[in-house]
């Protein structure tokens, strides 16, 4: 009777794709909440054939030199910055991800943070705690109009252009940068423009790019400086693509009115950093795939790549599918 392939995931996952990876493989998964450290996970991964990654672990080349017989990384996320694609890469390895079921999860996390932000749901949430509603006065806790506004979009991917599906329910002007999908923009009537012109034109400006050395910091002080002074930033991509130090400082200085992370540099935020408690900034734990459904859809198409990898066929996902020559 031939073994069942070794794998281990990095945390636990649910239980549909968990049992459909058990009923092909040995698994050990790591029980705990917290991630394990780089010592822990390759001490994990030196006679396994396959990983499911979570975007905490970082999977470099120290990583793959301590997993001799891996034949497959399978990452946990749509976002897969956490990974050294070209060590892999040169190491034959193909890399899977889950792109598509946490598209419209994502996208309505990115619009409840920007009706969250522009209607000052937390302060009014806080006023009340902290016992401060005494009286309705016409200039109590005023915030921003959604309806008709501009809203700019850095990366119409398939979140961004999901992102853009719901603004235009409310009406919204739709600019966008990067991405190259002209059926996206056609079909949400978006208008490609210079970062430039977004930055200036956009009352919200919500970036769904991935984190590449491109998009690092993309915004920046530069163009923080460029956006209105009633712009609101919302962040459901990753933390790296905004400087955080210079959002801090557009933010204490009102050079922008409002920003919504859902993901933050450093990740995660102390609870003491300076962010987490201006008024006019909303940070969530990077949530935005959290839906039980989504999570599990997940799991299956991680469970999906990490099975054809060890059976050597191509992953129904793969960001690197150059390995296949
Ligand atoms: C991803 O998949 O990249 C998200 O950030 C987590 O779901």
């Amino acid at each position: 009777m031939s073994q069942k392939p070794k794998v281990f995931i990095s945390r636990t996952i649910p239980d549909e794709p968990l049992a459909r990876i058990q009923a092909a493989c040995e698994v050990t998964m790591w029980p705990h909440e917290m991630p394990p450290s780089p010592d822990e996970l390759r001490a994990h991964v030196t006679d396994v054939d396959g990983i499911v990654s979570m975007l905490t672990e970082r999977i470099d080349s120290d990583f793959l030199a301590a997993a001799p017989n891996l034949k497959v990384i399978s990452n946990y996320a749509v976002g897969y910055d956490n990974v050294d694609v070209s060590a892999a890469t040169a190491k034959g390895l193909p890399v899977g991800n889950t792109p598509g079921v946490l598209t419209e999860a994502t996208a309505d996390q990115a619009f409840a943070l920007l009706l969250a932000a522009a209607r000052r749901l937390v302060e009014g949430v806080e006023y009340i705690r902290n016992d401060e509603w005494q009286t309705w006065y016409p200039l109590q806790l005023l915030g921003s109009t959604v309806s008709g506004a501009t809203l700019g979009i850095i990366g119409l991917g398939r979140i961004g252009h999901a992102m853009a599906q719901r603004a235009r329910g409310f009406g919204m002007r739709i600019l966008y940068y990067g991405g190259s999908n002209q059926a996206f923009a056609d079909e949400v009537g978006a208008t490609k423009v210079s970062l430039e012109t977004l930055l200036q034109e956009s009352d919200f400006v919500s970036l769904h790019c991935p984190l590449t050395p491109a998009t690092r910091h993309i915004i920046d002080a530069v163009a923080l400086t460029q956006m209105k002074s009633s712009a609101i930033l919302v962040n459901t991509a990753r933390g790296g693509v905004v400087d955080s130090n210079a959002l801090l400082h557009a933010l204490q200085t009102n050079q922008i009115r409002y920003a919504a992370l859902d993901v933050t540099d450093p990740e995660p935020i102390a609870a003491d950093h300076p962010l987490v408690h201006l008024p006019n900034c909303i940070v969530v734990p990077h949530l935005g795939s959290a839906t039980w459904e989504t999570r599990i859809n997940m799991g299956l198409l991680a469970a999906e790549n990490l099975l054809a990898g060890l059976r050597g066929e191509p992953l129904p996902n793969c960001v690197n599918p150059e390995v296949y020559g």
